[in-house]
């Protein structure tokens, strides 16, 4: 394609770097089958991060192409405003089931962003209608520093990031945040969890209380963050700070959009949480990104605030409840139910971990592996003692290597992060480790072997 008629503004891009390197190896991709994605001269990429962690059961599947087109042909769009259609209806109830009865209502939307930015408005107009007067202040949000939970404003306002508030400020008021519970660099400066006493956890309560009670609307995480550099805290963390939000009133909110849907080897992150959580936010894997699609999952308790002449959500947006998007949730998630791809992502996830592991014996930059089911990382470092992290540029490299390899993978600063589909099998996990065996191999041999591989990229590249 000729530069001067591509007009595409890429998100989250730097332009001018991204358009002398477009046409070459996995910049543009033009098909995808199950677990693999290729590019235009037909090179196959293993896609280990589900293209942005959003294709659980793989490209390519018949069942919801032909659930769109059944859907398009019967309805294409109906809202659902003062309206309904039976799509929306039965993706409703499915989620109510599927979520073992923890929540009664579904708030259907189609992305990620607005899932959150949803349960947030939803936490705030919930204490607004409290019969308890000073419940009426209740209007912060509590999250944890460095979290992401999309793009607009509200979302954007609670990640505490200063290059957030540089390019966008100001920022809304009312949000504030927690360090996270990341053990690896413990940013309240223990060593080891139990003997931390988990002091991030605790650190809710604390920040509720120099707030004021009466002015905290809700918390909320992702059960493991992900665009931070898989996250993951112990297991207690989540019982500590759901009781710390019923203690103190506030809700609980757990954004799911990534980890839902069989990531971390559960259906829900969340589903054995207890207390569970108040609000529950899905996007992305609930239809495997065939189609936009998110919901945000109330309690009964929530939902019967809304009730009555004048206290109705006063929110919604045209494609709410999008038939044919529904059609292809619906589709979707009874794929990952009948081929139990949350079981598989458990069994390939802990195979690949473990081989990581091993490898960590052998690849000295390998500092840190962590995740559940298949949401891994490798924190990636320069030296293992002072957990220096390797730089962004040495860390690039990999990355780049990984691709002449065939395997793509996301990166975060020195994390390389693997969030492959959920469908894939032993030898999948094998290709993987070996990439990440031969990307890892240092000096001379490997930076010639780089080289070697990204001029027959560009050769081939220049003949396609
Ligand atoms: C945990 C989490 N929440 C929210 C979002 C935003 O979703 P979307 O990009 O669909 O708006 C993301 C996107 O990666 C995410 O990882």
């Amino acid at each position: 394609m000729a530069a001067k008629s591509y007009h595409l503004w890429n998100p989250f891009t730097v332009m001018d770097e991204f358009l002398k390197i477009k046409g070459f190896g996995p910049a543009t991709i033009v098909r995808g089958d199950g677990p693999y994605v290729y590019n235009a001269r037909g090179t196959r990429f293993i896609n280990g991060f589900s293209s942005l962690w959003n294709v659980a059961i793989g490209h390519g599947r018949r069942e919801l192409v032909d659930a769109a087109a059944k859907q398009m042909q019967e309805l294409a769009y109906a809202s659902c405003f003062r309206q309904v259609h039976p799509r929306a209806i039965e993706l409703a109830a499915k989620l109510v089931d599927i979520t073992g009865g923890r929540y009664q209502h579904v708030y259907l939307g189609t992305n990620g962003s607005e899932a959150v930015e949803t349960a947030l408005k939803m936490a705030r107009q919930y204490h607004r209608q409290s019969p308890v007067p000073s419940d009426h202040g209740r209007y912060k949000i509590i999250s944890l520093r460095h979290c992401y939970h999309g793009v607009s404003y509200g979302v954007t306002s609670t990640s505490g990031l200063d290059s957030d508030e540089a390019k966008f400020g100001p920022l809304l008021p009312g949000f504030v945040q927690i360090e996270p519970p990341y053990c690896y660099r413990c940013p309240y400066g223990k060593t080891q969890y139990p003997e931390c006493g988990l002091a991030c956890a605790h650190a809710l309560e604390e920040k509720i209380q120099s707030e004021g009670e009466q002015t905290v609307a809700a918390f909320i995480l992702e059960p493991i963050m992900g665009a931070y550099g898989i996250i993951v805290p112990p297991e207690e963390y989540y019982q500590v700070v759901g009781e710390v939000c019923r203690k103190h009133g506030a809700l609980f909110i757990a954004d799911e959009v990534t980890t839902g849907f069989g990531r971390t080897g559960k259906l829900f992150a969340t589903e054995d949480w207890n207390p569970a959580p108040d609000i529950l936010c899905l996007a992305k894997a609930i239809s495997s990104g065939y189609l936009p699609l998110a919901a945000t999952l109330a309690t009964d308790v929530i939902y019967r605030r809304f009730l009555g002449q004048g206290n109705q959500f006063e929110h919604g947006s045209t494609a709410s409840g999008h038939p044919v998007c529904a059609a292809v949730g619906l589709a979707n998630i009874d794929i990952l139910l009948n081929e139990r791809l949350p079981e598989n992502s458990a069994e390939m996830g802990a195979r690949l971990i473990s081989r990581f592991q091993e490898l960590s014996n052998r690849r000295m930059q390998i500092g840190d592996v962590r995740g559940r089911g298949l949401m891994i990382g490798i924190e990636l470092v320069g030296n293992r003692e002072s957990k220096e992290p390797l730089t962004d540029k040495a860390t690039f490299d990999i990355v780049l290597d990984l691709a002449t390899l065939g395997l793509l993978v996301y990166y975060r600063r020195n994390i390389l992060e693997f969030l492959p589909p959920l469908i894939i099998d032993d030898t999948i996990v094998d290709d993987i480790v070996k990439a990440v065996d031969t990307a890892l191999e240092t000096g001379l041999k490997a930076n010639l072997a780089r080289k070697a591989r990204l001029a027959k990229e560009f050769a081939a590249s220049k003949l396609g």
